[in-house]
C-alpha cells in the first residue's frame, strides 16, 4: 500500500485554500485541482511499503504538544502549485523527529530537505504571471494521520488508517 504522514487541515484552512484555488483557476488555461477533502500537509511520504503496523507504531510513540500553524503565500514547483505556512519550529521539529524514526525503521523517505507546503493544484499551464493572495487562515493542529493513497475510479483517494493525538 501506498502510505504517507500527514496533518488534516481545518475547515477555515481548507476555505482559504478554497479560495487560492480560484484565484489560480481564473489565470491559468489548464490543471488538476486538489479536491477539498484531500487538502493536507504532508509530514513523511513513505511509498509503496507493507509495514503499516511499524509506521502506525512511530506514529503512536510520537511526543509532541499540539501547536498552531499558518498559512503564508504561495509557490510551484514546476507545474505543481502549493501554499505555504509560516516559519514553524514545532512544525520542523515534529517532522525531523518522524524522518529520523522512519529512517531508523528502514523506510526510504526522499534525500529532499522537508519543505512544508499544501499542494492546491498540479499540472498547471499558464502563459501569464501568477499572483495569488492568500486568505489569512489558522489552525490548532492536535492530531498526526497516517493515510493510505489510492487511485479509484480514476480519482485520487486518501484514507485515515491512523491518528495518533498530540498531547
Ligand atoms: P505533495 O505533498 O507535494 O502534494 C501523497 O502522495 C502525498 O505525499 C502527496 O501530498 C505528495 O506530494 C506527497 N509526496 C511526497 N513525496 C512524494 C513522492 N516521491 N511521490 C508521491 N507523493 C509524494
Amino acid at each position: 500500500m501506498r502510505l504517507f504522514t500527514a496533518i488534516c487541515l481545518s475547515d477555515e484552512l481548507k476555505n482559504a485554500l478554497i479560495c487560492a484555488q480560484s484565484q489560480l483557476k481564473g489565470q491559468i488555461q489548464a490543471g488538476n485541482f486538489t479536491q477539498p477533502e484531500n487538502l493536507h500537509i504532508t509530514l513523511a511520504f513513505l511509498g509503496e511499503t507493507e509495514k503499516e503496523k511499524a509506521a502506525a507504531e512511530i506514529l503512536e510513540e510520537t511526543d509532541a504538544a499540539p501547536f498552531s500553524l499558518s498559512l503564508s503565500g504561495a509557490g510551484q514547483f514546476g507545474s505543481l502549485w502549493w501554499v505555504g505556512v509560516k516559519e514553524n519550529k514545532a512544525l520542523s521539529t515534529l517532522a525531523a523527529g518522524l524522518h529520523a524514526r522512519f529512517r531508523g525503521a528502514g523506510f526510504a523517505l526522499d534525500a529532499r530537505p522537508f519543505r512544508p507546503h499544501i499542494t492546491i493544484a498540479r499540472q498547471v499551464e499558464s502563459n501569464q504571471n501568477i499572483s495569488l493572495s492568500i486568505p489569512r487562515a489558522d489552525m490548532c493542529v492536535k492530531q498526526i494521520s497516517l493515510m493510505q493513497s489510492q487511485r479509484i475510479g480514476g480519482r485520487l483517494v486518501y484514507t485515515q488508517r491512523f491518528t495518533k493525538d498530540l498531547k
